[in-house]
């Protein structure tokens, strides 16, 4: 039985309506009157911050999801190489670490054991570690170097939405201090990206405006047997994140694939029960996903694309769009993301399943 709350019929469907207060609450207070940032508990000196030669992210889930968003922007403001790798995988490869190594642990509650373990090793091992966690005083908050709180405020649902848009603001806002810091951006330039940033509280909320719509092209897809999710660039873990959420919470089998994999190998799994969701915003990849549409559109699939705008001569008559507003590519996650949220969470509701509650699940994993 599902609970009522606030006007909501579970927390997820309340979560993601508040996703824009979750972002501008987590980018808040974050910037001074001079736009220099300021971050939360940094027991790393700035000294020590400049002569950071690598990042390497950890996370499981979708929290991994938020992290891998976040590496584009760390390579091309910072310019610092980034690694990431799921917690569990990393604690047992013998990971090259050392004091010039900035290890970011992503978690949510600041409780997941497998990303707590990789923390401390790293932290063992003489680098630098920094963890993004919504939970003040988590236990992972008080191991790390370094806390950078995400202000999401209490996520009840087992499926994440509120938390990864807010750790991806967290993380923009690490990469533009460190962009900073090391003098990889001009002031000037940190300050026009921090208004770009600032903006994206609203595309969300114009993405919300569009529910009903997002909903119906949900159940027009209600029919079909499988769905992949494509993107390039920052729409690759975009395309996981959508992915994970319609598997865990609706049961279908359902993957995630660089737009540019499908032809050496998952192209052939393609036929007309297979939905494609492609995640195109307008930016240098744009074209190469349509063109990646067009080869599985030609297969039977039936393609549904995230875009900010129709795509005039790129679409066919049956084809179904979510769309969204444009932000700047390197933060368009935290948009396109939205419609991929209420597809699964429309499916579930319309199966008869409780969206806040997946079988087999457990908010927070604190075993190995
Ligand atoms: C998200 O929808 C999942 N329930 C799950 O992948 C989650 O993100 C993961 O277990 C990590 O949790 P954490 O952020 O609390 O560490």
């Amino acid at each position: 039985s599902r609970v009522e709350v606030g006007g909501f019929s579970d927390f997820m469907s309340k979560e993601i309506d508040e996703q824009p207060r979750s972002l501008r609450d987590t980018l808040a207070g974050r910037v001074d009157q001079e736009g220099r940032i300021s971050l939360d508990e940094l027991n790393i000196t700035q000294e020590e911050l400049k002569t950071i030669q690598k990042v390497v992210i950890v996370g499981c889930g979708t929290s991994l999801h938020a992290g891998m968003v976040a590496r584009y922007a760390l390579e091309h403001f910072v310019r610092v190489p980034v690694e990431i790798d799921v917690s569990s995988e990393f604690r047992y490869r013998d990971p090259v670490l050392s004091p010039t190594t900035l290890v970011v642990g992503v978690s949510q509650s600041g409780e997941t054991l497998d990303t707590m373990v990789a923390l401390s090793e790293a932290k063992a091992s003489g680098a630098k570690t920094l963890v993004v966690s919504n939970v003040v005083g988590s236990s992972m908050a008080r191991m790390a170097d370094a806390v950078l709180y995400t202000r999401a405020g209490p996520e009840i649902s087992v499926a994440s939405t509120k938390t990864f848009i807010a750790q991806i603001g967290a993380l923009e806002i690490l990469a533009l201090y460190l962009a900073d810091l090391k003098r990889t951006l001009y002031p000037s330039e940190v300050n026009e990206l921090i208004g770009r940033l600032n903006a994206v509280p609203e595309a969300i909320s114009v993405a919300l405006s569009q529910i009903k719509e997002y909903e119906r092209v949900a159940q027009r897809l209600l029919g079909y047997d499988r769905f992949y999710f494509i993107g390039r660039n920052v729409g690759y873990p975009v395309a996981l994140e959508g992915a994970l959420k319609l598997k865990e919470i609706t049961y279908t089998p359902s993957e995630g694939y660089p737009a540019g994999e499908l032809k050496h190998g998952p192209i052939a799994m393609i036929d007309e029960q297979a939905v494609v969701v492609a995640i195109a915003p307008k930016g240098a990849l744009y074209e190469k996903v349509l063109a990646n549409v067009e080869e599985v559109r030609a297969r039977g699939a039936k393609v549904v694309l995230v875009v900010n705008e129709m795509p005039a001569g790129h679409m066919a008559s049956d084809d179904d769009v979510f769309l969204v507003p444009q932000v700047h590519q390197l933060f368009s996650p935290m948009v396109d993301v939205v419609p991929l949220q209420v597809l699964a969470h429309y499916t579930s509701v319309a199966r008869g399943l409780d969206p806040d509650r997946p079988r087999n699940l457990a908010k927070t994993v604190t075993v190995e």
